[in-house]
């Protein structure tokens, strides 16, 4: 299927593996031009070298911290210095910030924020004017599914994905008019670094020693029963951000095997 965004460009935050990682391969398997970012160079450099020899597509980088707001400004110029514009924001770039209440730190939630919460928004305001000038503009942003479930183990990072989900839908009222849509994606657990940086927490928090077992109890409640692949997550990111999908604002689309049991 022409996914019709042919020769468009996509800021894809926090592309250096994982999520973010394969939705650059599929927007340049698609003909898109990426512009990626992440604080760590050298595995950036790797991860682009391969996507550009792989796909022969068009992808640049910078070295850039969501939490700083200057980092954020610059990675947009240099987009804009780069393609010369922006038609696509995916806001990938974060973590998951888990554990019990008390457990919970104001320095760790403050981080939390800053990255997912401050650093999607302040992404938004600073691409959103040049789509809404050009009357077409596509963002994305990967919350999780704890925004709309709560789970005492997940309220770090479940407050912030409640903001922005309040926030996608918001905003896609407020940018309709200019053809600017706004969606988000929530990943149930999707097999990346992500996952194996919190599997220890996890093992504490279900009472198992062993990964394979925390691993398969974290998908008990997943109707599919296993974790995601990030290229499927991938798909649905890049089909929300083609010409198909061009009667689709203000959705938070559940990726995750069927783990949430809620109507919405
Ligand atoms: N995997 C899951 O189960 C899951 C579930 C729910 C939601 N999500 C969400 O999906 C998104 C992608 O997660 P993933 O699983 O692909 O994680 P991942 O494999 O750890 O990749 C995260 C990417 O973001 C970058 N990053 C992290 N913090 C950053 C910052 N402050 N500034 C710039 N780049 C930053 C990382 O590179 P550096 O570390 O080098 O900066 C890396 O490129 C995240 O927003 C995450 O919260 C994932």
């Amino acid at each position: 299927m022409d996914l019709g965004i042919k020769g468009r460009v996509a800021i894809v935050t926090g592309g250096s593996r994982g999520i973010g990682k394969e939705t650059a391969r599929e927007f340049l398997e698609a003909g898109v031009k990426v512009m990626t970012c992440s604080r760590h160079g050298d595995e950036l450099n790797e991860t682009c070298k391969e996507l550009a020899k792989t796909t022969g597509g068009e992808i640049h980088s910078m070295v850039a911290d969501m939490t700083n707001p200057e980092d954020i400004k610059k990675l947009v110029n240099k987009t804009l210095e780069t393609y010369g514009t922006v038609d696509i924001l995916i806001n990938n770039a974060g973590t998951m910030y888990s554990g019990r209440f008390a457990e919970l730190t104001d320095e760790g939630l403050q981080t939390q924020l800053d990255t997912k919460l401050f650093g999607f928004m302040r992404a938004i305001r600073a691409v959103s004017p040049i789509m809404r000038e050009k009357k077409w503009g596509r963002i994305v942003s990967l919350i999780g599914g704890a925004g709309k479930e709560p789970d005492p183990y997940m309220f770090g990072s479940g407050m912030t994905n409640s903001a922005l989900l309040n926030l996608t839908k918001s905003l896609s009222t407020e940018f309709a008019p200019d053809n600017v849509l706004v969606n988000a994606v929530c990943p149930g657990w999707v097999a990346t670094q992500l996952w194996r940086q919190h599997a220890e927490g996890l093992k504490k928090e279900l009472g198992v020693i062993d990964e394979e077992e925390a691993r398969r109890l974290a998908t008990r409640k997943n109707a599919l029963g296993r974790f995601g692949k990030p290229e499927e997550l991938a798909n649905a990111i890049v089909f929300l951000c083609s010409e198909r999908a061009s009667y689709i604002t203000g959705v938070s689309l559940n990726l995750d095997g069927g783990r949430l049991k809620g109507l919405w």
